[in-house]
């Protein structure tokens, strides 16, 4: 298959890219570098830069390639930013992908993977979080992934696409060519890991009163080559219509027990402070992922928390500047 990849120079986009090569498929990446690094693009994909915003950009490439299935990351990621400039992800995210989807139904390209998000949760009724649960988005950012799914739905029904929309909960870990360098860097992991390289004095934690074991949020980590992994079986699964999977590891691990994962992998004593919540953190986060598993077959190889963080660790100390390393 050929298979365009938006985004993918970007931290998840890329490892995907890399599975997708190692499994012989052809691979064309378009993203316009914002977040992404051009290093992260595997040598063997083509690289294309080029903003989803720029409509004839994307017809050109649509064009140009006619891929057999489009898999888009491409995107503003921060929830945190997304209630300070609410534009960006109800204008450009969905904007973008509309014109992504538009020039792929125009292009007659009728297979699509969305990176959606656990942000879709603000107000779970049930732990773990299955695809029966209310949608309440947490955030503009969240909107703009509900938004999409719901694009998709029409787009199934009037042409036919076939989907599969992934709600990942927390991507982490590193493959052992490609990892994590977000600027700013906000996530927990490679946060703690640059205290552990001594990039940071610190590391804040938001909060210590929730209602979990040690008072601090839960958050369900699941590692990029397990996230890449169900990529490559929803795409394989697309023929036989479209699904919406919940994608996480299933089990919850609190910033505490994060921090102290990263202590006894680094060896570094990793100082933490506590600092306010953060509006709009829920308590806990965790997915269930029985509906991928029961129905793609999909099983994490990577589920617990020492090899997530072990893998992002070795990634980063190999990489301390990130991709300019
Ligand atoms: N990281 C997570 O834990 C997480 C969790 C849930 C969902 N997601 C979703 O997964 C996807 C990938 O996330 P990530 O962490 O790899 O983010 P990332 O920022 O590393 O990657 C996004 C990529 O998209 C590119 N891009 C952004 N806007 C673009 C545009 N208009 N045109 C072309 N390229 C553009 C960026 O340059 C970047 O390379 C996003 O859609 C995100 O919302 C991520």
């Amino acid at each position: 298959m050929k298979i365009l990849v938006t985004g993918g120079a970007g931290y998840i986009g890329s490892v995907v890219v890399e599975q997708l090569v190692a499994d012989g498929e052809s691979v064309v990446v378009l993203d316009n570098l914002a977040q992404g690094h051009r290093a992260a693009v595997h040598p063997r994909a083509t690289f294309v830069e080029a903003d989803l915003l720029n409509r004839p950009a994307i017809d050109a490439v649509m064009g140009e390639h006619r891929p057999d299935a489009v898999m888009h990351f491409a995107s503003h990621t921060l929830v945190g930013e997304s209630m300070q400039q609410p534009f960006l992800y109800l204008g450009e995210n969905i904007v973008g992908g509309l014109n992504l989807l538009q020039s792929m139904i125009e292009h007659g390209v009728h297979r699509f993977i969305l990176s959606s998000t656990a942000n879709l949760f603000d107000a779970p009724e049930r732990i773990p979080i299955d695809e029966q649960e209310r949608i309440v988005p947490g955030s503009p950012y969240g909107e703009s992934k509900h938004i999409l799914e719901q694009m998709l739905y029409w787009l199934d029904r009037v042409h036919g696409l076939r989907y599969a929309a992934l709600r990942y909960f927390n991507a982490a870990g590193a493959s052992s060519e490609r990892g994590e360098d977000h600027h700013p860097e906000l996530h927990l992991i490679p946060l703690v890991l640059q205290v552990a390289l001594g990039q940071r004095a610190d590391v804040t934690i938001f909060g210590d009163d929730y209602p979990t074991p040690d008072g601090t949020c839960v958050r369900d980590y699941i590692h990029i080559v397990d996230l890449a992994q169900a990529h490559v079986l929803a795409l394989r699964a697309l023929d036989g219509g479209s699904w919406t999977y919940n994608l996480g590891n299933g089990q919850g691990f609190s910033v505490h027990q994060v921090i102290e994962t990263a202590r006894r992998i680094t060896g570094h004593s990793i100082p933490a402070k506590v600092g306010p919540r953060r509006p709009g953190d829920p308590a806990t986060l965790v997915a269930s992922s029985e509906k991928i598993r029961r129905e793609l077959g999909w099983r994490p190889r990577f589920p617990n928390l020492e090899q997530i963080v072990e893998t992002a660790w070795n990634w980063h100390r190999a990489h301390p500047n990130g991709y300019k390393s």
